[in-house]
């Protein structure tokens, strides 16, 4: 039996999904795509075999088991509450949005549902759940983009930061993950679900530089506890579409996907 599945978002990040579903995905059934601009669910739905149904947000969580939300921080919550509330599961991109809302947690473990957060454009994050089940004693993500791919963020807005005028490398936010994600909503998810797998959005340190010398999205983390240190670097190629978004979190949804509908688990 295939896994009834359906995507909110219809951007980057879930045309792309939908496409690998329909074309290498056989365990999961795509029926279908919400977008609030419905033109891009309708071209989703367009470019995908059989063609999923193009509905509401609310439509689309009453017709599948599990909901893909690819749509924005500031919508995730609401999707969630709803889904869960169904006892359906959830895979979540803005994972971000999903800070400081533990009750979605908590709704999930009543209603014996499931939230899935893809490790997006990071590497390492296999080591650094193995070592929460540890002692921590800290972590830090260090995250470089180029300027485009941290336009918008209301932190450089309210720091009077503008990135049209660097020339060289800048140190745009050093705080708390939780104070990133608040800061850079749409740019810096990795720091949620990093933090989420370790010690919280509290303790996890993160620090953001934008750079005009680079083309790519890196993170680099460093964990040390009573296991060792880890460190990891990713070079990320910012996905065609969207430069805010790096490509490796577009195959990570893919590959979250087949991990949920494939028999065999690799790594922690
Ligand atoms: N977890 C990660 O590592 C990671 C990495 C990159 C991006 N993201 C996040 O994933 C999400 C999708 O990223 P993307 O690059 O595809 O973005 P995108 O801007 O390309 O696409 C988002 C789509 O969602 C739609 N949308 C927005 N609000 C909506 C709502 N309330 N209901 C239905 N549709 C809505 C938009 O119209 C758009 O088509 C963003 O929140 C982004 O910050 C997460």
């Amino acid at each position: 039996m295939k896994l009834k599945v359906g995507i909110i978002g219809c951007g980057a990040i879930g045309s792309e999904l939908g496409k690998a579903i329909g074309s290498r995905i056989p365990g999961a059934d795509l029926v279908a795509v919400a977008d609030v601009d419905e033109e891009k669910a309708r071209k989703l739905s367009k470019n995908v075999f059989p063609v999923p149904r193009v509905l509401s947000p609310e439509e689309l969580i009453d017709e599948v088991a599990l909901v893909i939300e690819c749509a924005s921080s500031s919508a995730v919550a609401a999707i969630a509450e709803k889904t869960l509330s169904q006892g359906k599961d959830i895979m979540v991109m803005s994972v971000g949005g999903l800070l400081g809302k533990m009750h979605l947690f908590r709704l999930a473990q009543e209603k014996g549902a499931r939230i899935y957060l893809p490790s997006g454009a990071l590497a390492g994050l296999d080591g650094v759940k193995a070592a929460a089940a540890g002692r921590i004693d800290s972590v830090i993500l260090t995250t470089r983009k180029p300027p485009a791919g941290l336009k918008g963020a209301p932190h450089l807005e309210k720091a009077g930061i503008d990135l049209d005028a660097l020339t060289e490398e800048e140190t745009v936010f050093e705080g708390t993950a939780e104070e990133a994600v608040e800061g850079f909503p749409r740019n810096i998810n990795v720091a949620a679900t990093l933090s989420l797998a370790g010690i919280g959005p509290a303790k996890t340190r993160v620090k953001i530089v934008a750079d005009p010398k680079t083309s790519h999205n890196v993170h680099e983390i460093k964990i040390e506890g009573e296991f060792g240190r880890l460190i990891s670097r990713t070079e990320n190629l910012p996905s065609p579409s969207n430069p805010k978004t790096s490509f490796l979190a577009i195959l990570s949804a893919i590959a979250t996907l087949e991990a949920i509908v494939s028999p065999v688990r690799i790594g922690t």
